[in-house]
């Protein structure tokens, strides 16, 4: 912790996106969890090798020139099956089950994970990652029910229910995770004035990673056709200024672009729910 403090804020940042990115990628208890070690994380040498290491799943990116009718575009898909993935539990359960990085051992033996297991190094980086201070201009909150994750939405999109939740659906039934797709037609963009981002941790429970950023984001439709003829009706989000993420973030290395030079997009996976306001 002390280290962390010493970090400058951009620094900070850069790891946060980083393993923001990373973590709602690798799924629990399949997730190469030995490098999310968290010394590694601060160094940006261990970055790049990270990066390469993790290829091709970090293929979720793309810049809003991209977007038009007939781009074609290498993606990281992947259809989770959700009965295999962990249900959110009802709101007394995980009240039950403490959620925080003081109570790692409690946690591990509630589970019994041995202590240096990759599903123990998985719960103890979402629980950091969710213990970090968000950075300027977010508000976060990692929700282990529906309940908490709609009172945390409603606040943080200064709105009353119904909200509006979007997603990124899969039409078809193929298992090719990773392909070139196509833009069956120009990207839709849906006006939203404020959007939540709930994205899924690796935990032996639900756990979403909840954040609103304040900024210029465009939210997106775009039907996708796979060379496999996968269809899939993608959810995406272009962030207009970069300018201040670390020249480091995984974006511009996959990108090959530097920081604020063009607005960043990525694809959310179907298990991510962006919850925005109705009507
Ligand atoms: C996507 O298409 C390009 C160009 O046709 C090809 O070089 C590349 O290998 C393809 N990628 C995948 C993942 O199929």
């Amino acid at each position: 912790m002390e280290e962390t403090k010493r970090m400058g804020s951009s620094s900070l940042a850069s790891c946060f996106i980083f393993l923001l990115l990373l973590l709602p990628i690798l799924k629990f208890g399949e997730g190469n969890t030995e490098a999310l070690d968290e010394s590694e994380e601060k160094k940006d040498p261990m970055l790049i090798k990270m990066v390469t290491k993790i290829d091709p799943k970090l293929i979720v990116f793309f810049t809003i020139n991209d977007l038009k009718q007939g781009k074609k575009l290498p993606i990281y898909f992947p259809k989770r099956d959700p009965s295999k993935s962990p249900p959110l539990l009802p709101k007394q359960t995980p009240n039950s089950i403490p959620f925080s990085l003081k109570n790692l051992p409690q946690i591990l033996s509630s589970f019994s994970f041995p202590h240096a297991s990759p599903q123990a190094q998985a719960i103890q980086q979402s629980l950091h990652q969710c213990e970090l201070k968000p950075i300027k201009g977010e508000t976060k909150f990692c929700a282990t029910s529906m309940e908490s994750m709609l009172a945390f939405v409603t606040t943080a999109l200064a709105t009353k229910p119904p909200l509006k939740l979007l997603k990124t659906s899969h039409l078809t039934n193929s298992n090719v995770h990773f392909q070139n797709y196509t833009f069956l037609e120009a990207p839709k963009q849906i006006a939203v004035p404020r959007l939540v981002a709930c994205h899924t941790m690796p935990y032996p429970f639900a756990v979403y990673y909840c954040h609103y950023q304040e900024g210029d984001n465009s939210v997106l439709k775009i039907a996708l056709k796979g060379d496999n003829g996968d269809l899939v009706d993608a959810l995406a989000i272009c962030h207009m200024d970069t300018s201040q993420w670390s020249p480091s973030h995984p974006s511009f290395r996959v990108l090959n672009i530097q920081p604020g030079s063009v607005p960043v997009c990525h694809f959310f996976p179907s298990d991510d729910l962006v919850w925005v306001p109705q009507g």
